[in-house]
């Protein structure tokens, strides 16, 4: 307690405080998603963000640090950054693109965060389709269940990513129709597998082709923040960039794919066997992960790529307290909001 001198100051600072801001704190954009119901409830404590499970594993929140960088220079600060993180707030973590170190360990340690995370945490590899192709082809199962042995993985995010690698100059193509390349790792390794697009999402034809196969969860990779068609013409020349760009404002949103998901699930009743959904691509804030979680009928967290990125690339300490407001906000949705 401060002496009551010490309060005194402070509330009559608090005061010229409002009276200086008061005609700076005009509101004038409302979110409509929410009711908010402020006499029902005192402030949240801790406890009422409830916890997620995924992958046999708890999640304190209910958060998946999205997809992203290594085997270039800030990558292992990056990623050892993200799975402090991962570890200190219970969030679960997939990594970005381990291509680089299917075959040669050069790069490993950029990736080599289990022993940060801890054995608490979820914890996935990934992989594109298009190196999966190459693998089934060559026969080579083995390189799958080395990666997740060797970076002591819970399992491996696919990403499926054909507008990026049509778009990109040194693209991959990819043969075969993505499903049956994911049910054929299914038959051949007992893996858990994780799903994902890279920015633009997916529609409802191959939601529900994806639900009815035994994969642990869905991640949207939906249209509406980071997009990697996009991104690659950035790195092309003006000309291609203006003529293909129509191609990057196809796909789909996060919210429109919770309503895909939703759908899907009633359709395919006990055919469903994937139930677990990462809600990603877009999210902007802590609202707009509780508002997808709460829209979905399925075992729901949401995801976040470049939003954590921001906060991650210097010290520990900036993306702590990055977190730590994801937290209170999720505590303050959780305790007054309700969807509309
Ligand atoms: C720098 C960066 C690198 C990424 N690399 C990968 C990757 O290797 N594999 C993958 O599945 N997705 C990758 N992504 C895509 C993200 O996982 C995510 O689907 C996409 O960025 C949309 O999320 P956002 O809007 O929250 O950024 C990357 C995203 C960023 C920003």
């Amino acid at each position: 307690m401060p002496p009551p001198f010490l309060e005194q100051e402070q509330t009559s600072k608090r005061k010229q405080d409002h009276i200086e801001l008061a005609f700076l704190s005009q509101t004038t954009e409302r979110d409509e998603r929410f009711y908010y119901e402020p006499f029902l409830a005192g402030h949240p404590e801790r406890n009422v963000i409830p916890e997620k499970h995924l992958a046999g594993k708890t999640l304190r929140l209910p958060i998946w640090i999205g997809s992203m960088t290594g085997g270039t220079e800030k990558a292992g600060l990056i990623n050892r950054n993200l799975a402090q993180a991962c570890k200190e707030f219970g969030m679960g973590f997939g990594l970005g693109s381990c291509r680089i170190i299917l075959k040669n360990d050069d790069f490993f340690e950029d990736f080599n965060v289990r022993p940060i995370i801890g054995d608490e945490q979820v914890f996935f590899a990934n992989l594109g389709i298009a190196q999966i192709e190459e693998i089934i082809e060559s026969g080579r199962f083995e390189l799958i269940r080395d990666l997740i042995t060797r970076l002591d993985a819970d399992g491996l995010i696919i990403h499926i990513n054909p507008l990026q690698e049509w778009l990109q100059p040194e693209g991959d193509k990819i043969k075969h129709n993505p499903i049956e390349t994911i049910s054929r790792v299914l038959d051949a390794i007992d893996i858990k597998i994780i799903v994902k697009e890279v920015g633009q999402g997916f529609g409802p034809k191959s939601f529900m082709e994806l639900m009815r196969l035994p994969i642990e969860a869905i991640e949207f990779g939906a249209h509406g923040g980071t997009n990697f068609a996009t991104l690659e013409l950035h790195r092309q020349k003006d000309t291609i960039r203006e003529q293909m760009l129509p191609l990057t404002h196809i796909g789909h949103s996060a919210e429109e794919m919770v309503s895909f998901a939703n759908n899907a699930l009633a359709v395919l009743g006990a055919e469903a066997h994937c139930k677990n959904i990462i809600a990603s691509g877009g999210v902007r804030n802590f609202l707009d992960g509780y508002y997808l979680i709460k829209k979905s009928n399925l075992n729901t967290v949401y995801a976040q790529a470049s939003a954590f990125l921001k906060h991650a690339t210097g010290d520990y300490e900036q993306l702590r307290q990055y977190c730590i407001s994801q937290e209170k906000g999720l505590m303050t949705s959780y305790q007054y909001l309700s969807i509309k």
